[in-house]
């Protein structure tokens, strides 16, 4: 019998910007394993088929992201319960010939702030979150999990976020932003889940003097890993959590299943993705 070293991969289109090989190849590294994890870039159209045989290509496995997140959900035969409340998959496995399928961006969202700001969801109670794209929803449903009362999601375009408090439930309240300053008032945490902040995008302008001394604020924008929201919010006293370690938790589940080893976000870890990060910047 020949023995070969499970392989993974991450699928995408474009795929090039990926850190994820960084992050799963670290901790092979670390963790003394024998494994591979590489990149795929696969076109919308050879998506399904690519999935089909996976099998055949010798993967055990596979990290998905844009544009493919829905179509994989679509394609697993066994999804856990926070895939199948967001109808969208990021880490996909094999459990005998079974494809299974998990959303972890919500785990990674919850360890990353777990792990900057133990605690925090003992207090938690009105959150503020920004923006309602495809990355709110992760959000939203980890806050629910986490016992959030209110959820006042703000976004340009109004109506994306009604269609949003229709799909997650009375907890949600859609606002634009011309209300966004007076909804921190009170408020446990604010979220920020649009690209605005991020490198080359315009900046996130928000007045944070409603917001109380103690809310936590978190960004999943990394790049920069200190982005204005949370420059702003460090400099009047509030905790921070930063978005790089939300990328780095959601991989901890995928690696477990394909390794068969629950690795640790580590500070060394940590290191060496923002030294690649601040590469990048520069
Ligand atoms: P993702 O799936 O990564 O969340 P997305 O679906 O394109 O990406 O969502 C991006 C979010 O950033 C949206 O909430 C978007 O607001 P709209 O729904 O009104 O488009 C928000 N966003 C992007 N650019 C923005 C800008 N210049 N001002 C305000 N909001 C912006």
């Amino acid at each position: 019998m020949t023995i070969t070293e499970p392989r993974a991969c991450v699928i995408g289109h474009p795929i090039a910007h990926s850190r994820s090989p960084m992050i799963h190849g670290y901790w092979l590294k670390e963790l003394g394993l024998s494994g591979q994890y590489g990149r795929e870039d696969v076109a919308p159209v050879d998506f399904s088929a690519f999935i089909g045989s996976l099998r055949e290509k010798g993967y055990v496995g596979c990290n998905v992201t844009l544009p493919h997140k829905e179509a994989a959900f679509r394609l697993v035969e066994r999804a856990t319960e926070r895939a199948k409340q967001l109808q969208v998959v990021n880490t996909l496995w094999f459990e005998g010939d079974t494809l299974c399928g998990d959303n972890t961006d919500i785990e990674g969202f919850l360890s990353n702030l777990d792990d900057q700001a133990p605690q925090w969801s003992h207090s938690l109670d009105k959150a503020v979150v920004l923006g309602a794209g495809g990355a709110a929803a992760s959000i939203i449903a980890g806050l629910k999990e986490r016992g959030a009362r209110e959820i006042v999601l703000i976004n340009r375009t109004l109506e994306r976020a009604e269609i949003m408090a229709k799909r997650f439930g009375p907890t949600i309240k859609p606002m634009d932003w011309s209300g966004a300053s007076d909804a921190l008032d009170r408020c446990s945490i604010v979220v920020n889940t649009t690209s605005l902040g991020m490198k080359g995008q315009p900046a996130l302008d928000i007045d944070l003097e409603k917001l109380p001394p103690t809310a936590l604020v978190t960004d999943i924008v990394y790049v920069p890993l200190e982005t204005g929201l949370l420059r702003q919010a460090r400099e009047r006293g509030n905790p921070v959590a930063d978005g790089l370690g939300m990328l780095l938790h959601q991989a901890v589940p995928g690696f477990e299943h394909w390794f068969g080893q629950r690795p640790t976000v580590t500070a060394a870890l940590r290191a060496l993705i923002e030294a690649d990060l601040t590469g990048v910047r520069s």
